[in-house]
């Protein structure tokens, strides 16, 4: 049943991320509604299939972007479809209808990301997106609140799930490169495109958002020294072990734009990344003032990234219903 007071989500995609976020909706319904006073609603979801068999239902599903982007009742629009286009295109016409946006679209945001967040502030909206690094670590508002007394002076870390699979399954168990990517896929890890992953570009896009945030550095991927994982076999990787020494697709910054890379590097087992396995992310960052911090956790899959994107919707949803009480207390006046 319809309730004036509800805080209305407009989905753009229903994959993976969009089908975890519903889950995580359903199993934390009484608190969400608990913490807002009112109910978050998903209006309905943006799909290329309509009749793709899903594992979580939606009353409403459409493949025409104006019933979310021009429906007047979406309060927050969430774009987990991916790519560059039409989710570029999407998210600045969300923006511009003054719409909350969150979004958890790393190549987005590596590309656009500071126009967007301009875009965001020109039309007085918001645009979040904890889930688009590290999944379910979340460490943008670290960063963002945590850490705002505080310099950061290096980044490093394994910031893309797919390959961190993929490397340990054939460092652990000798398994083939492409049989660990299949089942990569068929988890839910990898991008729709996974080149993406294994290219080292999912894990660059992150580097540039992180750096962004605590750098405050104006990076784009341009400044990225990167590589992947595609040139490693098992005989390699097999040879390298019996060295002690164990591939990890690595990603690291300081605030030189010289000194931004991703690439392979064999670890000693007593370094901390070396321990962090299959879909598992990690995060270092070496600070002026707290000195070495590390935070590790799942970094891909649905209910952990549905998690992080929640968490921004909740957000988003505190500022709609600010707004709407600002709209009630002048209204009165
Ligand atoms: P996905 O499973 O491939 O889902 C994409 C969804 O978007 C699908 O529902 C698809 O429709 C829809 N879609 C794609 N292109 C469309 C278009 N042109 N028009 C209409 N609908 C379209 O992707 P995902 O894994 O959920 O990832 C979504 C975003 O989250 C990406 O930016 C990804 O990088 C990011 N992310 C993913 C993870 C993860 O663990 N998977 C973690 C963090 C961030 P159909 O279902 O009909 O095909
Ligand atoms: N494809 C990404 C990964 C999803 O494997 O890390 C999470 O961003």
């Amino acid at each position: 049943m319809r309730n004036d007071d509800d805080v209305r989500v407009g989905l753009l995609g229903f994959g993976t991320v969009g089908q975890g976020l519903v889950q995580g909706i359903n199993l934390q319904i009484n608190n969400i509604s608990c913490r807002l006073g009112v109910s978050l609603k998903i209006q309905r979801a943006l799909v290329q299939d309509t009749k793709k068999k899903r594992a979580v239902g939606l009353p409403e599903l459409t493949t025409d972007a104006r019933d979310i982007l021009e429906d007047p009742e979406i309060d927050i629009v969430v774009e987990v479809m991916g790519g560059e286009q039409p989710a570029y295109a999407y998210t600045k016409q969300a923006l511009r209808q003054r719409k909350q946006v969150v979004t958890a679209n790393k190549l987005l945001l590596a590309l656009h990301g500071p126009e967007l967040k301009e875009l965001a502030r020109r039309n007085g909206t918001g645009l979040l997106y904890e889930g688009s690094v590290l999944g379910g670590i979340p460490i943008l508002r670290t960063i963002q609140r945590g850490l705002c007394g505080d310099r950061v002076e290096e980044v490093k870390g394994i910031f893309n799930s797919t390959t961190n699979f993929i490397l340990t399954r054939m460092y652990d168990l000798g398994e083939d490169y492409w049989t660990v990517l299949r089942l990569a896929q068929e988890a839910g890890y990898a991008e729709a495109d996974p080149s993406m992953d294994v290219s080292g570009l999912d894990a660059a896009c992150k580097l540039v958002i992180l750096c962004r945030e605590c750098f405050d550095l104006d990076i784009y991927l341009k400044d990225v020294t990167m590589s992947g994982i595609e040139h490693l076999d098992k005989w390699q990787i097999a040879l390298e072990k019996g060295q002690g020494r164990i591939p990890k697709l690595i990603a690291c910054a300081k605030p030189q734009k010289t000194e931004i890379r991703v690439g392979v590097e064999w670890l000693p087992d007593t370094d901390l990344l070396s321990r962090v396995s299959g879909v598992q992310n990690a995060l270092s960052l070496r600070t002026l003032l707290a000195g070495e911090l590390f935070w590790s956790g799942p970094g891909a899959g649905g209910l952990a990234t549905g998690g992080a994107v929640l968490a921004d919707i909740m957000e988003a949803a505190e500022r709609v219903l600010m707004e709407r009480d600002i709209g009630f207390l002048q209204a009165g006046r």
